[in-house]
């Protein structure tokens, strides 16, 4: 895969890689994806401490994430068409996150399904769970990811109705996709990804078809989103879900200090500070901003994770520093994936690690458990 050095490379790789479709798919944000680029660029503004002449020698990234053990506080992201970036995308990124000692979280709206991934993996994974109205249907979600050794669910509360991503809309997103002359020509122009998808039969959305009635037109996602998706879900759904699953519950998609207070008093296990990678609401503030008003309003109650425009180890470090017990990657790995599959995916690993690492030395720290706020130089979001 030549040298990639940075996350950057392995985007640009993709872009040549996967049909336009499907990497604008997650190359995109709501509206005027001006979250999705306050997301990345608002690290930028936060500054380290450079320190020296501290023993920089056994370093430690090992760290947990409610209370199981992660090789470094860096999880991958649910993500939707994983499956569609390159051919069995989840169970090549579950495989490859299970290697590189950091979960891996199934999204729902994914390709491969629940039972896909775990045939292909040893150890328990973390599943995502969409709220439909066909509330059989979730419980059988619940319970198939019960049966699958699922070891966290991850309840993302920021999906009720989609953001309106104009890239998808101009594309004619499907998954399937049809087999108009301009897709058709998206395809053909990528020669390797199609016939890695011919060798497959995953190309639809397999934790859904077969499993929900009435599904009607899920190629179009956006319309099947608009017809399934529970715009009515509150809190007392949050109840109901964190019974009926029984083990580690992650609340995902919390932007707002009010919000923070009401999932403590959910019972769940951990929160994760998130705007949905920018796809929902365009004009919300980036997590990184939000990240300290929410530690300062539940950190001492709660353990708190974030996820939103890390691009680096640098960036997994600062959002560390300021209160995350625990982060996500979403474009990272699904570059990576589309750049070269599996390799790819712990390429990008590798890379924030490393990045990580060094990092950490040079503010003069050994062990990730030990950052705190003290390796910030200045931080424009401190509350
Ligand atoms: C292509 C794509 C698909 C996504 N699908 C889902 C999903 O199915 N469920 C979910 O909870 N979040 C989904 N997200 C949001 C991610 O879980 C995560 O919040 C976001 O990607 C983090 O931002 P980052 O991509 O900048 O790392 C998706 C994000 C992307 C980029």
């Amino acid at each position: 895969m030549g040298a990639n050095l940075e996350i950057a490379d392995l985007k640009k790789l993709a872009r040549r890689r996967v049909p336009k479709m499907f990497f604008d798919y997650a190359d995109s944000g709501a509206w005027t994806e001006g979250t999705y680029r306050a997301n990345e660029t608002d690290f930028s503004r936060i500054k380290l401490r450079q320190r020296i002449l501290v023993d920089m020698t056994n370093r430690s990234l090992a760290s947990e994430m409610i209370g199981q053990p992660v090789s470094m506080p860096v999880a991958l992201s649910p993500t939707g068409l994983t499956g569609m970036q390159h051919a069995d995308g989840e169970m090549l990124a579950a495989q490859a996150a299970e290697e590189a000692g950091v979960p891996f979280t199934l999204s729902t709206m994914s390709i491969c399904s629940i039972e896909d991934v775990a045939s292909v993996t040893t150890k328990p994974f973390w599943f995502q769970l969409y709220v439909m109205k066909d509330r059989d249907f979730v419980i059988n979600l619940i319970d198939r990811a019960k049966a699958a050794k699922c070891s966290a669910l991850v309840l993302t509360l920021d999906l009720q109705i989609l953001g309106q991503r104009h890239k998808d809309i101009r594309n004619g997103l499907s998954a399937p996709p049809k087999f108009t002359p301009k897709h058709i020509w998206q395809m053909a122009t990528r020669p390797g990804w199609c016939l890695k998808m011919l060798g497959t039969q995953r190309r639809t959305f397999r934790n859904i078809v077969g499993h929900a009635k009435s599904v009607t037109d899920l190629s179009s996602l956006s319309a099947w989103t608009a017809e399934q998706f529970d715009p009515k879900l509150s809190w007392n759904d949050v109840a109901w879900i964190k019974e009926r699953w029984g083990g580690p519950l992650i609340l995902k998609g919390i932007l707002d200090p009010e919000d923070a207070r009401m999932a403590l008093s959910t019972g769940a296990d951990a929160i994760i500070v998130s705007n949905h990678g920018g796809r929902q609401l365009d004009g919300a503030h980036s997590s990184i901003a939000m990240l300290p008003r929410i530690v300062d309003a539940v950190g001492d109650k709660i353990e708190v994770h974030m996820d939103g425009g890390i691009r680096s180890g640098q960036d997994v470090l600062k959002a560390v520093a300021l209160g995350a017990k625990g982060t996500y990657i979403g474009r990272p790995f699904l570059y990576g994936l589309g750049a070269g599959g599996k390799q790819g995916v712990t390429t990008a690993l590798e890379i924030i690690r490393k990045e990580m690492d060094i990092t950490m030395a040079l503010c003069g720290k050994r062990d990730i458990k030990t950052i705190d706020g003290s390796i910030i130089a200045e931080n424009p979001f401190a509350v």
